[in-house]
């Protein structure tokens, strides 16, 4: 039997470079050899976006064109709206009993989004507990694999926690997942910063116009100490070569650059001439196939719709399962 894979993302603007090379890659290879559910995580984006439920919503679709525009496949992938699948609120209220307030206090992922947004003092209570609910995202669908950026392994562990409690307290029906990180784990910021973020500004989007892409490259972060072009250069920890690494599908070629980048000799708008070449050709089918769907909008609908029914129908068998194994199923 094939195995089963589920990763998502949360709805709060259009997806970006760190995205593709964090996950949704592999999950466009992965989808042909298992049973693959991408959820759009409208629950999860409403913990830390409350107030803006109109951009919460505007984003599903947003996300949908980004991920049927890379290559997610809905005929062997299945698209899934979390709000539809209510049987996910549920089992986070479940899990919830499962879990201490000092280990979700422990969470790395929690802690640093937390003090980006500023919540030090005042974290919503269902942001504070959104490593429960992704629990419950995963193991509704009895995920075996997880394909997701670095930043998300501390779900994944948490994850793996609330399934072996759940299955040594009540009954063995959870599926321990695994996590699935990509070689490129994480693609740093154009501003150098170690990640990039949609909230951060630093992103270069899926959906950026040819002008955008070249004005980003161009305002990039090198070598603060590769001054002329004469200077020796670091490739290391310089954003420019990571995103060459990650998209130059010539890598001989790259490691040319970085040998005459190191020596000296090699200016900085060379370099970045030549990556938004590289980003050009990997972009501009991923933009054409997007204002293609754009065009088409009651057809995504309509894939979102049937999605999110067949993962509704295997939520609702997991559900099954663990109201019996809870003995929550008397009468
Ligand atoms: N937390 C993820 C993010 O911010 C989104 C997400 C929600 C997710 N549910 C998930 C990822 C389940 C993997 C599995 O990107």
């Amino acid at each position: 039997m094939k195995k089963t894979i589920l990763t998502g993302d949360r709805p709060t603007g259009p997806l970006h470079l760190g995205h593709y090379v964090g996950s949704l890659k592999n999950r466009v290879e992965l989808q042909h050899t298992h049973e693959t559910f991408v959820l759009i995580a409208d629950l999860q984006a409403l913990t830390d976006h409350a107030d803006h439920p109109d951009q919460v919503r505007r984003n599903i679709l947003e996300v949908a064109f980004d991920y049927l525009a890379v290559g997610i496949d809905p005929s062997v992938s299945t698209i899934v709206v979390q709000s539809g699948v209510p049987e996910l609120a549920e089992l986070t209220m479940y899990y919830l009993n499962l879990v201490t307030l000092a280990r979700l206090q422990r969470n790395p992922t929690v802690k640093d989004e937390m003090r980006q947004k500023g919540f030090d003092t005042d974290v919503p209570v269902g942001f504070f507990v959104y490593p429960v609910s992704q629990a419950a995202d995963i193991t509704a669908f009895k995920a075996h694999l997880v394909p997701v950026g670095e930043d998300q392994l501390p779900m994944i562990e948490q994850s793996v926690e609330i399934v072996r409690r759940f299955n040594r307290t009540y009954a063995p029906v959870l599926v321990e997942p695994t996590a699935l990180v990509s070689t490129i784990a994480r693609l740093p910021g154009t501003d150098g910063q170690s990640k990039m973020g949609k909230s951060l500004a630093n992103a270069i989007f899926l959906s950026d116009s040819v002008d955008v892409v070249a004005q980003k490259v161009m305002g990039m972060y090198t070598d603060p100490k590769h001054v002329r072009a004469d200077d020796p250069g670091a490739v290391e920890g310089n954003p420019v070569f990571s995103y060459l690494d990650a998209f130059d599908p010539d890598a001989a070629s790259v490691e040319d650059l970085k040998r005459r980048y190191r020596v000296g000799g090699l200016g900085d708008v060379t370099v970045k001439r030549h990556l938004i070449e590289v980003l050009e050709s990997f972009l501009t089918p991923i933009r054409s196939r997007r204002e293609e769907l754009r065009r088409a909008p009651e057809q995504i609908i309509r894939i979102l719709r049937e999605g999110t029914e067949r993962g509704r129908a295997v939520a609702h068998e997991t559900l099954r399962d663990v109201r019996h194994a809870m003995h929550l199923d008397c009468c």
